[in-house]
This record gives structure tokens, sequence and C-alpha cells, in this order.
């Protein structure tokens, strides 16, 4: 126990394996190109591009950022051990029995916004033993279910940190409970696009993609 007080991961998370990542990378991939050929979307574009909106928006160019390697869902975010709350968390008995073990994620949708790119991740009960528990919130008096921030960033625009993945799905979940379903743009590809405004678009995909993943730290 004293080794892990000396030395906590980066962050804590679920990583998935090369083949999931491979898979939920070009279902990412495939979203993309798809919105960015859509009327709805380019008559939108102006939270993208200062171009003519009828051509195609090139989404993939437009989030440059792109995670190296395999894919992840961060769960704590423990900076080393220098993160609020990072000792507790790295001691608790669910994550100390789960490091090291399978998973399989499921992923609900994917979104975009004009930072980032990201799934959607659906955690299950004995996953959300897993999840912290200041992490669904932007503001403090926020008070969204727990787990409502789980998800794996596809991509960033240029400038942006990982981290504004999380804050930006957050937002969505936000949007839905206040009661704004979005406009339904329709059908594409995966699933059902819903249009939040602000450049805010979330596909609930109809055929949830499950993801095999390793409970673990990274270490930097
Ligand atoms: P992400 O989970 O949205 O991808 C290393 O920077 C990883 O930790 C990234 O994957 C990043 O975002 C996540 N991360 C960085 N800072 C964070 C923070 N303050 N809170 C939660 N996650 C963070």
């Amino acid at each position: 126990p004293s080794l892990e007080k000396e030395f906590l991961p980066m962050y804590f998370g679920w990583f998935l394996s090369k083949r999931s990542s491979e898979i939920l990378r070009k279902a990412g991939q495939v979203f993309l190109d798809e919105l960015g050929s859509l009327k709805a979307f380019k008559k939108e574009s102006k939270y993208f591009t200062s171009e003519d909106p009828k051509i195609k928006i090139d989404l993939t160019s437009y989030f440059v950022k792109r995670p190296p390697g395999v894919l992840h869902c961060t769960t704590k975010y423990t900076d080393f051990g220098k993160a609020a709350g990072a000792e507790d968390y790295a001691q608790q008995e669910a994550v100390r029995a789960s490091y090291g073990k399978g998973f399989t994620l499921s992923i609900s949708g994917l979104f975009v916004t004009t930072k980032t790119v990201g799934a959607r991740v659906e955690l299950s009960e004995q996953q959300l033993l897993l999840w912290p528990g200041d992490a669904d919130k932007l503001q403090a008096t926020d008070s969204l279910p727990k787990g409502s921030r789980a998800h794996i960033t596809l991509g960033c625009a240029s400038g942006v940190e990982a981290v504004q993945t999380g804050m930006d799905l957050l937002e969505f979940v936000k949007l839905e409970k206040a009661g704004s379903k979005g406009e339904e743009v329709g059908e594409i590809g995966g699933g059902k696009l819903q249009y939040f405004g602000n450049g805010m678009w979330m596909l609930t995909l109809s055929k949830k993609i499950d993801v095999r993943a390793i409970f673990s730290g990274y270490y930097g």
C-alpha cells in the first residue's frame, strides 16, 4: 500500500484493445465524413469554417489532435497523486480489485462540438463503481447522473486539450436534462442525429458498439 502513496499514475481508466480502438476510430471517421457532407451541417458550418457553406467540410483535418495508439476512457485524472481525491480514489477497494481486469464498455453515441469529437460511454452498475464522485459537474450546482461524463476522446481541434471532451459531453447532458432534445436532423448511417445549436451535434447509435478494455493506470 505504501508504494501507491508514493507514485500514482497520471490517470486511471479503461484502455481499449488495439482491435476495439481501430473499430471505434473507424466509426468516428465514418461519422465525421457523413456529418461533414450533410446539408444540415453545412448550413451551420460557420462554427467550423469561414469557407463557402456549400462545400464539404473536412472534419478529419479540423480535429487535428488525435490520440496516438490505443484509445481510453479516463475514470480519474490523478496527476501522479497531485489531483484532489487522487489518493482516496486509488485506495478504493473497487479500484484495487479491478486493476488489470478486462471489461466490455458500451458506446451509445458519438458527438461533435467546435472543440472536440468523442464517443459517449454508457457505464454498467459494476463499471460505475470505478467512477469517481466528483467527475460529473461543470458547475458546483450541477447534479447530473453518475457517469454522465464517461467518454472516449477521438479528437480535438487545434489548441484544445483532451480534458475538454468530457466537459463538452456534460454540456450535452445538461441540455438534455433541461428538456432540450435538440433538433432532430434525421437518421444517418449509424443512428439518430440531433443538433443542439452552437455547433453541437450528437449521434445516438441505433446499435451500441461494444469495446473491450483493460482497467489500468497510465504513467506517461
Ligand atoms: P480525456 O479523458 O477527455 O481524453 C491525459 O491528459 C488524459 O487525462 C486525457 O485523456 C484527458 O482527457 C484526461 N484529463 C486531463 N486532465 C483532466 C482533468 N482535469 N480531469 C479529467 N480528465 C482529465
